[in-house]
């Protein structure tokens, strides 16, 4: 397995592309189940997981072409051989349960493998069949695996979720497309994917309205037709990066950034003592000199704080002037990332759902080990500011949502490289 080497170099300065969102692509392929006709994206992200859903569309048989060193992504379902979705595939990425919604939709039927824990929690899927069963879905659970039926197809409805969750909504709006009659979901995500998915449903002929608010209205048709569409920029990636000049000191500008992506995690910026600030290619963010101010995180559904970005920010609050209190609300087990930053000097005391953390003048660069995706970054950005060599192992948990890493951050005068493992 290969590592990441890490030291740390002082500021950073200079420019970052930003890619386009790994949790947007992922709702939008399987959005090419719902139709017969092509479904082209572009400005897709190079990462593993992709490559997970691009296996798991074909095993479905749909086509599935990378174009462009995977900036594009060429689908069509016309002519598919199978609706299971098998456990292989499904353990490995929670998201392929996203199929679900599009098969019961277009084929009145689908098996997809429950995910299974992972990590962080573990993350059931009542809150998707709930929603799908309101659409008129008999859903049973056998040997592991969902079996879905809807032999008279969908039919429209008012269904209100009990938690605002990403991934329901996104299975529940995809269904409803090709329902009869209306549906109206009832606090309902509003993540920025779920904003790009409906904007690529509606170029393919689907009738939505609400998205981005708690409850998204969706008139079902008979059919979808291709489209083409550009993948939204990467929010998560994009706030993981804004933190390197934040820990480091320096002025790097994020290309491709927007404010409205990431408007509650810049309040915690602002307020710890970080300028972030609109340029024409994006965000520039900036801390010129001494530590950040320690600052309190409570992570909730969009537009509240991320989950995503709270092992990153943990990383920032370790050499914060202060004592932080982060609460993870969303996840159950998303504090993986702590012990591996104490082996760094940080300060961190975990009880439950709560994290606190007493910042350090400088943490100490250390052999340490990536137990998920967002965990994995959380070390990268401690190393940067480190004294020292920083050994992150078990970095394929970073392939699966940063591309090309080592080449973004030495573009900004980081000191990092990947060793190849056995
Ligand atoms: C999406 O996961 C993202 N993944 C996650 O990003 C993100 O952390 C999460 O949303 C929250 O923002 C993708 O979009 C591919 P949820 P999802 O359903 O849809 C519980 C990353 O790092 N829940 O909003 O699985 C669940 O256990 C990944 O890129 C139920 O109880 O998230 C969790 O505690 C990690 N029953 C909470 O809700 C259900 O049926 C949030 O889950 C579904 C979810």
């Amino acid at each position: 397995m290969d590592s990441i080497l890490v030291t740390g170099n002082g500021p950073l300065n200079g420019q970052i592309p930003i890619a386009g969102a790994k949790n947007a692509c992922l709702t939008l392929m399987p959005a090419t189940l719902l139709s017969e006709e092509p479904l082209t994206l572009t400005n897709a992200p190079r990462l593993s997981d992709i490559k997970t859903m691009t296996a798991l569309l074909q095993s479905l048989g749909a086509e599935v072409s990378a174009l462009q060193d995977g900036q594009v992504i060429a689908m069509s379902s016309h002519d598919l051989t199978s609706q299971t979705a098998d456990y292989d595939i499904v353990r490995k990425m929670r998201a392929s349960n996203l199929v679900l919604g599009p098969l019961l939709a277009r084929f009145g039927q689908a098996v997809v493998s429950l995910p299974g824990g992972c990590a962080i929690g573990a993350r059931p899927m009542d809150l998707h069949v709930e929603g799908l069963e309101a659409l008129g879905a008999e859903i049973e659970l056998k040997d592991g695996y969902l079996h879905a039926k809807a032999p008279g197809g969908l039919k429209g409805a008012v269904h209100e979720m009990r938690f605002a969750s990403v991934g329901a909504t996104e299975n529940i709006v995809m269904a409803a497309t090709l329902a009869k009659g209306t549906t109206v979901l009832k606090n309902a995500a509003r993540e920025p994917e779920i904003v790009d998915l409906v904007e690529c449903l509606r170029k393919m002929g689907a009738q939505i309205s609400g998205e981005g608010t708690s409850t998204i209205e969706i008139q079902g048709v008979d059919r979808l037709h291709g489209a083409t569409h550009q993948v939204v920029t990467d929010r998560i990636e994009l706030g993981t990066y804004m933190l390197t000049p934040a820990i480091c000191g320096g002025e790097v500008e994020l290309l491709g950034g927007r404010m409205s992506l990431v408007s509650s995690f810049v309040e915690k910026l602002e307020a710890a003592g970080v300028s972030v600030s609109e340029t024409e290619k994006g965000l520039k963010v900036a801390r010129k000199n001494g530590r950040v101010r320690a600052v309190g995180v409570v992570t909730e559904p969009f537009p509240g704080f991320p989950t995503d970005l709270q092992a990153q920010m943990m990383a920032l609050m370790c050499t914060a002037e202060g004592t932080s209190v982060l609460e993870e609300r969303i996840f159950e087990n998303r504090f993986m990332h702590a012990p591996e930053l104490t082996r760094m000097g940080a300060q961190i005391e975990v009880h439950g759902g709560t994290a606190t953390v007493t910042g350090v003048e400088q943490l100490k660069g250390a052999p340490v080990m990536a137990t998920d995706l967002r965990a994995s970054v959380s070390l990268i950005l401690a190393g940067l500011a480190a004294e020292g060599e920083t050994t992150v192992s078990r970095v394929y948990h970073l392939d699966r949502g940063y591309e090309h890493v080592v080449r973004k951050l030495e573009g900004v005068g980081a000191k990092i490289e990947r060793i190849k493992g056995e």
